[in-house]
């Protein structure tokens, strides 16, 4: 998979170029990740890729045409049915793991990052396919929203990760949160590990597993668990977590 990130700070791509799970995947060649500076594409000798918005009002705004240069400078990106090119925006639709799967099917992501008051809206009228945004506040430019975006998706590409690790249990996989994980010491300030995780009875460990992650969203989203059609199995290992929870509800700091 192919990801091209349209930046005027091609600088803060370096560090996920090198390191984690992204920087691991391009040294294997699974994905290639290449940085496009709108400034590279400017006449004038100022090299400006900003301007004051028309109608008044603060700061600057991106202009259209080191944009829709950056653009065409990438070759096929008007013959590539897979790709997409997408704005990074507070205005966006929410990235989820949804649309992370859906922009996983892609075969070339091209991420605008905006700065300033954003970009003319030409432009995302002219050349963008979606808008995506991080949540509901506002950064200060594109590049950490598109950072997310490269870094979620590049763990659903398949050899990505490596053997000990998997998306299979992360929360929001099958439309529940992750179950609480534990390692050495066995014992920390008397506190224990669940003694089902040292019993090697691994059937009784995934039903264990299973529970937490139902009781978990049901605890923290339970958003998360009204879109989501429970099997019988399930439906008992919720009540069981109830039952436990309500037992030691008074001890419990949500
Ligand atoms: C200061 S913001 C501009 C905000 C814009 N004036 C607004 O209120 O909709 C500058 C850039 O940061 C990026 N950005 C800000 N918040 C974001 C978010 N929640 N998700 C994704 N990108 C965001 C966008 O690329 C935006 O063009």
């Amino acid at each position: 998979m192919r990801f091209t990130a349209i930046t005027l700070f091609p600088e803060m791509f370096d560090a996920t170029k090198q390191y984690g799970v992204v920087g691991r995947a391009i040294k294997d060649k699974r994905i290639t990740l290449d940085c496009i500076n709108p400034r590279d594409f400017t006449k004038d000798k100022h090299r400006s890729v900003d301007d004051r918005p028309y109608g008044g009002g603060p700061g600057m705004l991106m202009t259209i045409e080191p944009l829709t240069a950056s653009l065409k400078s990438i070759v096929d990106v008007n013959i590539d049915e897979r790709s997409k090119v997408i704005y990074l925006s507070p205005q966006g639709r929410k990235l989820d793991q949804n649309l992370v799967k859906e922009l996983s099917q892609q075969q070339h992501l091209i991420l605008i990052s905006g700065r300033y008051e954003g970009v003319d809206q030409r432009f995302i009228d002219e050349s963008v396919d979606i808008e995506i945004s991080l949540g509901d506040f506002v950064l200060s430019g594109g590049e950490i929203a598109s950072l997310a975006v490269i870094d979620t998706i590049a763990r659903q590409i398949d050899g990505v990760l490596g053997h000990s690790e998997s998306v299979i249990e992360d929360s929001f996989e099958d439309g529940l949160l992750d179950h609480p994980h534990y390692t050495r010491p066995e014992v920390y300030k008397n506190k224990k590990v669940p003694a089902v995780l040292l019993s090697g009875n691994h059937k009784e460990i995934e039903r264990w597993r299973l529970k937490q992650r139902l009781g978990i969203t049901w605890q923290k989203r339970p958003d998360l668990l009204m879109n989501k059609k429970l099997t019988n199995e399930e439906k008992l290992l919720l009540e069981e977590y109830k039952k436990e929870f309500k037992n030691i509800k008074k001890s419990f700091r949500i």
